[in-house]
Order: structure tokens, then sequence, then C-alpha cells
């Protein structure tokens, strides 16, 4: 197909009309030319297809359909291999569905455990979610069928989300909220991308061109279409301007003249209209050409491949005493709704008609396991008869296992949270119970962390996240030790909301929200400041342990052009088989900026049998070691030492070595007669030309220690005094080096320095 070809056969108002969709969920069609419509469906972590009564929020029906667990939890499996899977068989349902793509992953970063669409989203660690985020893409796109990474940028809160600018300096962008996007595109290629509703720095992302074309097109290479959020486009032409290819949904044919007027007029050039309808033609036909309708969609397979995915995305925070796993001749009370009626998934664009769904209690059949409702999660409330029935059932039973955690009303898409607190009524249950038996253990339900005041009361917490529709059947799996658990925090839980490091500045002012905890976001803040945190990011427990030796680097020192090779060995220390996530963090040991203790550069999740030894390795390149510098506007890594640290979590580190590296990058600096003398000294070049002079003032300003009267020493110590001069800018040459220097000579020196 020449696609070019066909584009010069459509007329302005075919092509204007490409640029938006049909209706909520379709291109549009161009008959004459034989250019077929394509179907685009919600996602993430399932297909959200609808039909009829179309809606873009969740509230009408959409074909039924296999929930699988939100991005929260799959963050927790720390595994990219399982992560492609389940994506390869959302590309089966898609294929099965007639799907050109589907919307997600969505990967914005959990700046505030309150964004109402955190259960939606990978990570506080851009690492994490740039690796998830391209085996995702690459699972679904292996079924030729696209996805449309999302949202592209800066889109961490729902308050005022299609108004509020996010105001983020450039090394923050970079460095926290790019990373998932780029390594995406750079991994995987997602044949589109969606634009955010918010602003970025004061301009749309819908039509922000150094967004949507500079960095993403120019910079990291993205070859397919960007589509807008639903409802994201403000200015249609600035947009097309800007590079976003598709709107939608359809603007009922007003955005379609707009570009059309601004073609006419000639205030957009027609060229742009024309490469966009490229961009959204390719991939229209790399679907079309690729078309397999008659893929099966296995229901129950995928059911089962839920439960798999969510057996080794829970994370167990706390086990005392080894209370889990549970045995199987013991009489186990489930505690609360939950096991019941699960909450497995987050409410909006995500929200799937299960065909489905497993609750713990209906996966225990078989098992001597009691029931007691404990609250009703639609009322938000427990009655003292449904908590004296659950202390009843505590007491009958050997170990109480609490399903709690958020009701739907709690996070949602559209709005966010206000506090971090479970609902009253629960937080009242867990307590009543822990009274009644002190094996108490409770399994969470939620999309985003929670505090937990009774944290001291229970032996045991399991972390499910929203786990999809097969919930119950991993729990089960996981509570009897069928399956060993091995998620690991893709967050920082903070002890209180307070704690965390946006808490003063979340949601913005009006429109505007000053991202200005910069780079520490999660566990950077929180290991900067050695602030408690009730469970650190990367936590994860197992029902055996994993010890780490002998970790060895491939060289003592490299350059930036050079990779690392880190290698640790890891032996399953306890009596069962498990899966263990080892961790490497990089950490600049000295900087001229400020930057995070330690860093998130490798993970890997490995399979150990009891006694078993594997070694792991990973390749650290410049990006590992490097910030983003903004006056070069790149990439850059000081020369000096960088620890390496391999461990459990952010906080658990069990092994650490050092590597020098050296940078083949120059800073280019200019200087000007308000340079001081610090930073004219500390460049090699700089101070090669301005040392005698600097010299010789020093020493008519400090004077040698001998050579000084008591009174001055007293006065005044060494240190102070070479503090003021470093402190002192160029100017001032004139002034206190005497005879030695006049305006002329400052001029001269500074055109040689600043010549290079
Ligand atoms: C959401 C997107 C979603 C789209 C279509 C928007 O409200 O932000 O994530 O894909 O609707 O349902």
């Amino acid at each position: 197909m020449n696609i070019k070809e066909l584009v010069s056969q459509m007329t302005l108002e075919e092509k204007a009309g490409l640029c938006s969709g049909a209706d909520f969920w379709h291109t549009k069609a161009v008959e004459r030319l034989g250019i077929p419509a394509s179907m685009v469906s919600d996602g993430p972590h399932g297909l959200r297809k609808q039909d009829e009564k179309v809606d873009h929020l969740g509230v009408n029906d959409s074909i039924k359909a296999v929930c699988f667990p939100a991005a929260s939890a799959t963050a927790a499996s720390f595994d990219r291999g399982l992560l492609k899977r389940m994506c390869e068989a959302i590309g089966d349902s898609c294929q099965h569905e007639k799907l050109s793509v589907v919307l997600g992953p969505a990967v914005n970063i959990k700046r505030s455990p309150l964004c109402g669409r955190n259960f939606e989203y990978f990570s506080e660690d851009p690492y994490l979610a740039g690796e998830l985020s391209a085996a995702f893409i690459q699972g679904v796109q292996s079924r030729n069928v696209g996805t449309s990474i999302k949202h592209f940028a800066a889109n961490s809160q729902e308050h005022r989300r299609m108004s509020s600018s996010s105001d983020v300096d450039e090394r923050t962008l970079r460095e926290i909220y790019f990373p998932a996007f780029e390594t995406a595109v750079k991994k995987a290629q997602p044949w589109t991308v969606m634009c955010s509703y918010n602003r970025i720095n004061g301009t749309y992302a819908s039509e922000n061109h150094w967004l949507l074309t500079e960095v993403l097109r120019d910079e990291w290479g993205f070859e397919g279409y960007v589509m807008s959020d639903w409802g994201a486009v403000a200015d249609r032409a600035a947009g097309i301007a800007a590079g976003l290819d598709l709107e939608m949904p359809s603007s009922g044919g007003f955005n379609d003249k707009k570009i059309v007027k601004a073609v006419q007029e000639g205030k957009l050039d027609e060229s742009l209209v024309d490469l966009a309808c490229e961009r959204i033609l390719n991939i229209v036909f790399r679907y079309t050409e690729n078309a397999r309708p008659d893929t099966p969609w296995d229901k129950e397979a995928q059911h089962l491949l839920a439960a798999e995915v969510e057996g080794d995305s829970m994370v167990l925070l706390k086990n005392e005493d080894n209370i889990l796993p549970l045995s199987k001749e013991e009489c186990v009370a489930f505690i609360g709704e939950f096991a019941e009626r699960p909450r497995y998934q987050g409410g909006g664009s995500s929200h799937i008609n299960s065909f489905k769904v497993t609750g713990a209690v209906a996966a225990a059949e078989g098992l001597p396991v009691i029931y007691a409702q404990g609250y009703s999660a639609a009322s938000d409330s427990a009655s003292e008869e449904q908590i004296a029935e659950a202390v009843a059932a505590a007491k009958k039973a050997k170990v109480a296992v609490v399903f709690a955690g958020l009701p739907d009303v709690y996070e949602s898409e559209g709005y966010d949270r206000t506090h971090m607190r479970m609902p009253e009524c629960q937080n009242r249950l867990i307590c009543a119970v822990a009274e009644a038996n002190p094996n108490t253990v409770v399994v969470l339900h939620n999309g985003s962390p929670v505090e937990m005041p009774w944290i001291g009361k229970v032996k045991a917490v399991l972390e499910a996240y929203l786990g999809g529709q097969a919930v119950g059947l991993a729990e089960v799996r996981v509570l009897y030790g069928d399956v060993n658990p091995s998620g690991h925090l893709p967050e920082t839980f903070p002890c209180r909301l307070e704690d965390n490091p946006s808490y003063l500045f979340y949601g913005g002012e009006g429109d505007h929200a000053a991202y200005a905890e910069g780079v520490f976001v999660g566990y950077r803040y929180y290991d900067r400041k050695k602030a408690d945190v009730l469970f650190p990011f990367g936590h994860g427990l197992s029902y055996t342990t994993f010890d780490f030796s002998n970790l060895r680097l491939s060289a003592d020192a490299i350059t930036d052009q050079e990779t690392l090779t880190a290698t640790v060995t890891v032996t399953n220390t306890g009596a069962c088989a498990g899966k263990c996530v080892v961790q490497l963090y990089v950490g600049d040991e000295e900087s001229s900026v400020f930057r995070p203790v330690r860093e998130l550069k490798g993970f890997e999740k490995i399979a150990l049998a009891p006694g078993e030894s594997k070694d792991v390795s990973f390749t650290l390149d410049k990006r590992s070691f490097a910030f983003w510098n903004s006056e070069i506007h790149d990439w850059y890594v000081e020369t000096g030492k960088f620890n390496i640290e391999v461990g459990r979590s952010s906080r658990d580190i069990a092994a650490c070595s050092s590597v020098t590296v050296t940078s083949t990058a120059k800073v280019p600096h200019h200087y000007d007669e308000n340079s001081i003398f610090m930073d004219i000294l500390a460049d090699p070049h700089a101070a090669e030309i301005f040392k005698p002079l600097l010299d010789g003032m020093r020493s008519a300003l400090i004077p040698e220690k001998e050579e000084a009267s008591d009174a001055a020493r007293d006065a005044i110590s060494e240190e102070m005094n070479l503090a003021m001069f470093n402190y002192m800018p160029l100017r001032t040459i004139i002034s206190f080096a005497g005879d030695k220097a006049d305006p002329d000579m400052l001029r001269h020196l500074l055109e040689a320095v600043n010549k290079g």
C-alpha cells in the first residue's frame, strides 16, 4: 500500500476529516478510496469494547470480557515476561473483537498517593514503569494490534485534569515524567501515543510542538500516530501543527472545518495535514492487512492467566511468626465483604464488564473456611451486629483473615482522593477481630497506598492491589502457600499522607500545579530524607529467604561510553521454592546537582528451588549514571564514584560496590565578570588562565598564618577567609588586586576563557 499516493488522492476535506474520529471509538472510512474505518478500545488491563450506546467513562455497558489485574498490581510483579504474556492474551482478544488499538498502557508517575487514577498506573519509579510499559506493548503488538501509551505527559493528578498546567522543570520532566514513555518508544515502538488532557508549563499537551514533535519524534524516534485523550483538544489547527494527528472522539465535524479553514487562510501548512493522515493510515492499514478475526478468545483460559498474574503480583508486606501460609487442615475465618465480592478494578474508562469474578470465599470451596461479611462496602458501614458476627467467627477459627480495602467511590478516574485512610468501619472491624484472635491477617484491595493504624495489631498483611476478576483464586493460592508470594511494592507506602514529598503542593493552586519537589518523587525523597516509611519501595516478603553474595563488577573504572556489568549470586536459603526480585540501584557519591541517594537501574525476577543459587547480571550504561543537565539539555555523567547497590528493597541493600565513571562530554561554561572564583578554580581550563591572578590576590587578602596579627587571627579564621574568597565575583579583582588588574585585562582574560 502506497500511503503517500493514497493521501495525494484525498481532498482537503477528506484529509481534515480523517484527523478526527467518526464517533467515540472509530476512525473515519473514505469509501471512494477504499480506506476502512478502524476501531480502538479501552484498556488497559482488558477490553472495554462498547457497541451501540457509547460513552467513555464506563457508564454504559461494554461487551463481556476478561479483567486482568490493574497496573498497580502488575507493576508489583517486577516481571517483564509475565506482563508480556498477559498482554499477548489482550492482543488475541483485540484480534478476535476486530480492534486495531487497545488504549494502554497507562504509565503516569505516582507522584502522590492521592491521584484518583493511581490504580491504573505502574509506579513512582520511571525505570520500572518504562520497562513494564515496553513489555506490555511488546505483548499486545506481537499480535499485530496496536497500543496507545498514555497519558503523555505529566498527568499525575485528576484534579482539574482538563485545564490544569503541570509546571515541571526540564530536568524533572526528563528524569521522572518522561522516561516511561521514552523507554517504551525506544524499546517497543507503540503504534500510537495518547496525549494527556493537562497543559505542561502552560501549553496543552495536545498542542505542544516540543512535546509531540521535537521530543517524541525527533529525539526518541516515534513512528506511529498521536491521538488526543477524549476531549483533550482545545485548538485543533494548533494541534495539527504540533503533531497531534488524530482527535478523539469525533468533534462532530466542527474541528475538521477549522483545519480546512486554517489551510485555506494560509495559517496551516497543508503538508502537515498530509503527514497526520499518512501516520494514521499507516496504522489503519497495518492493522487491516494483519487482521485475524478468527483468532480464538478463550475467556476461561484467560481467567486462569489473570489468576496466575495476580498470584505473582501480590505483595506480602508483613508476616510475623510466619503466620502465613495457612494450614488447609485448620479452621480459618474469612471476614469482610471483599472476601465474597472483591474489589478488583477501578472506576472510569478502564472499567471492564467481567464475564465472571472469583472471590476468595468461592475459591476456598472445600477448605475449612467460615465467612462473616463484617461490613458493607456499598454503604461504607459496619453495624454492631456485623462486627459481633465477625468477632464470633474470629474466635472460632485458628486464623482470621480480614479482606479489606477501598470501596469503589474512594478512588476513581476523574477525581483525586482527599486522604489516605481506609474506611473507618473497616479499621474498627480489623481492630475488633485482632482483639478477638491474635492470629489476624489482613488482605488489602486498593489501588494506592493506605494508612494502617492497626499495623501493630495484626500478624500479616497481604497487598492484593486491584487484582482483576480472578483475584480470589490468587488470594487463596497465596494464603495457603500453593503460590509463594513474590510481588514487591512499586511505590512507597508512607506512614502518613503528610510525609509525601508533594504534600504541600499536590493539586496546585487554580490551574497551576507546581511539581515543586522536582526529582525527589517517592523513595528518591524518603531515602534522601532518611524518613521513616510504613513500607519502602521494592519491599516484599516470601515464604522462603534469599541470600545475595559475591557482587562483582566487570571494571573498577569506565568512561561514560562504556558499559559495566554487575553480577550477584542469589541463593534460596529457605525450605520452599520461590521467586526473588533482585533490585539494582545506582547512586552518585558526590554531585554538583541535587540527586537521590539511589535510583533503580535494573531488576530481574528469578525462580529458585530450595538451596539453589543463580547468578544474576545487569548491564549498566551511560543512562544508568547520568542526570539531565539543563545547561547542555542532554544526559550527562559527572566524573566520579558511583555506588552500585543490590538488594530486596530501597531500604534493604544486601551488597554494595562502587565504580568510577569518567565523563567524555564537555559542558561548555560561559563566564562573565559576575562568575565567582570558586567556579573558575574548579574548571581546569578557566583556572589555568586566571590562577596566577587569583593566587596573587588570595595571598594579598588572606595572610599566611604566621604573618597575621593575633587580633586578626582571633577575628577571622582561615576557613572563613577562604570561603569569602571563594564566593567573590571576578569583577572584584579590579578593586582588590591593586595595580595587577584593570577592566581591560579582565575583559581579555574572559574572552580567552570563553573561547574555550
Ligand atoms: C481517559 C483515557 C481513555 C479515554 C477513552 C479518557 O477519559 O483519560 O484514559 O482511554 O477516556 O475512554
